[in-house]
């Protein structure tokens, strides 16, 4: 086909042009009936954990499932395609890909990492890599001039969330990566879980890693936990590939179907997402029970330009200040029908948590205070319900902690 005449995919106003061809990719690559003798149009599962082989030495290209599985490796080649990406591998969960890619580094090593991150990223670099003989330095990676001035000798990885968790601040990828790129051998890592592939693509803008918990919007289904890592280095994919390997921390056949499975609509459930989210996250912003929203797709938000720039479009994630105290904050939970009051997010249903008190409960307080992860504090992961029955769930609830009518005004 004539190359002007292929198609685009159409942009979000005034947001980065949609990655070509996309949803086209999401659903065949790595899925080619061709591959298999059935001709099946959907990969098999293959539960086998051993591979009979044709000689010593000689073999069909799997061994062991810990090392190679072909229900795995469709999703492996699905992911990376879909993240503009030369290789992909996948992991247990979002923190087995987490700690799989701090393998890279050794005893000595410093890691920076931006200060508003997942409650179980701080908590694993805090007391676990620490243990290891791995300095870990939370800097606002926002400011780039701070990044910069952090940066040493012994720094060998960059980690950074964007937007951040559960703040919602917006990190400049292509920024911080020329900045990492002024250094030798500095590793930059993305968690692109809140964007997810189909808004943001953090290689393309200079990172050297885009890590997933898959777990979120990549699966969108709230029935896997799954991490992935995506890399185009060949060095940096052969170091990964032995540490899967070699530690072990592997996706079942099972949950890499479901993987699979929920890849193939997340252009149309991303769509989704962002419309909801915008439509909540205006409702909110003129409700006068609630302090303050933040959301990435609002031109209030103080990084809306930057967003527009670097992402495609923004999720469902929408976190607000409710006016009170931890009372207030705790009726509107409680107070919720159609929302979950439950942790992670990206599913089709949607969610509403506390971070003081839950993902983020394990964040020591200074670190709250300084984040302002306060007790009226609340996040919500917009699904895919009518949004209008959304609006009027998040009404009753509010109307539920703020009875009084002069507290509206
Ligand atoms: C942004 C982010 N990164 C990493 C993780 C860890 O992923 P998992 O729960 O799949 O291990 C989470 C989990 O909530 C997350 O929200």
């Amino acid at each position: 086909m004539n190359k002007d005449m292929a198609h685009k995919a159409p942009a979000t106003e005034g947001f980065l042009e949609g990655f070509q061809h996309f949803a086209t990719k999401a659903i065949h690559t790595g899925q080619e009936p061709e591959q298999w003798n059935s001709m099946a149009v959907v990969p098999p599962i293959f539960l086998s954990s051993t591979y009979k082989q044709i000689a010593p030495g000689e073999n069909t290209g799997y061994e062991y499932s810990r090392i190679g599985n072909p229900t795995r490796n469709c999703l492996e080649k699905v992911v990376a395609s879909m993240d503009g990406a030369k290789y992909c591998l996948a992991y247990a969960s979002g923190m087995a890909a987490t700690l799989t890619v701090v393998h890279l580094l050794k005893s000595g090593d410093e890691i920076i990492c931006t200060s508003d991150v997942f409650g179980g990223t701080n908590r694993y670099f805090r007391n676990i890599a620490s243990k290891m003989g791995l300095k870990t330095t939370f800097i606002d990676c926002s400011d780039l001039k701070c990044l910069e001035a952090a940066i040493s000798s012994n720094t060998k990885l960059v980690w950074i969330e964007t937007p951040t968790n559960p703040t919602l601040t917006v990190i400049d990828i292509r920024g911080c990566a020329d900045i990492i790129r002024k250094h030798k051998d500095v590793l930059l890592a993305v968690d692109n879980t809140f964007m997810s592939a189909y808004f943001q693509r953090p290689l393309a803008l200079g990172a050297d890693l885009c890590m997933y918990s898959a777990t979120k919007y990549m699966n969108g289904h709230t029935d896997v936990i799954m991490g992935l890592v995506s890399v185009n280095c060949d060095k940096l994919y052969e170091k990964l590939k032995f540490l899967q390997t070699a530690l072990g921390a592997i996706p079942s056949p099972f949950d890499s179907y479901l993987m699979n499975r929920g890849l193939k609509t997340l252009h149309l459930r991303m769509k989704q997402h962002f419309q909801n989210a915008l439509e909540v996250a205006k409702y909110l912003e003129n409700d006068p029970r609630v302090e303050k929203v933040i959301f990435p797709g609002l031109p209030s938000h103080p990084q809306y330009e930057l967003t527009k720039r670097q992402c495609a479009g923004v999720s469902g994630m929408v976190t607000f200040y409710i006016k009170g105290d931890l009372k207030h904050a705790g009726t509107f939970l409680k107070s919720l029908k159609l929302f979950s009051l439950a942790g992670s997010l990206g599913g089709c249903e949607s969610l509403a948590e506390h971070p003081a008190t839950m993902t983020h409960a394990s964040v020591p307080q200074d670190m709250k205070t300084t984040l302002k992860i306060n007790d009226t504090l609340i996040r919500l992961s917009i699904g895919l319900e009518d949004v209008e029955d959304l609006i009027e769930d998040l009404d009753r609830a509010l109307e539920a902690a703020h009875p009084d009518p002069t507290n509206k005004m």
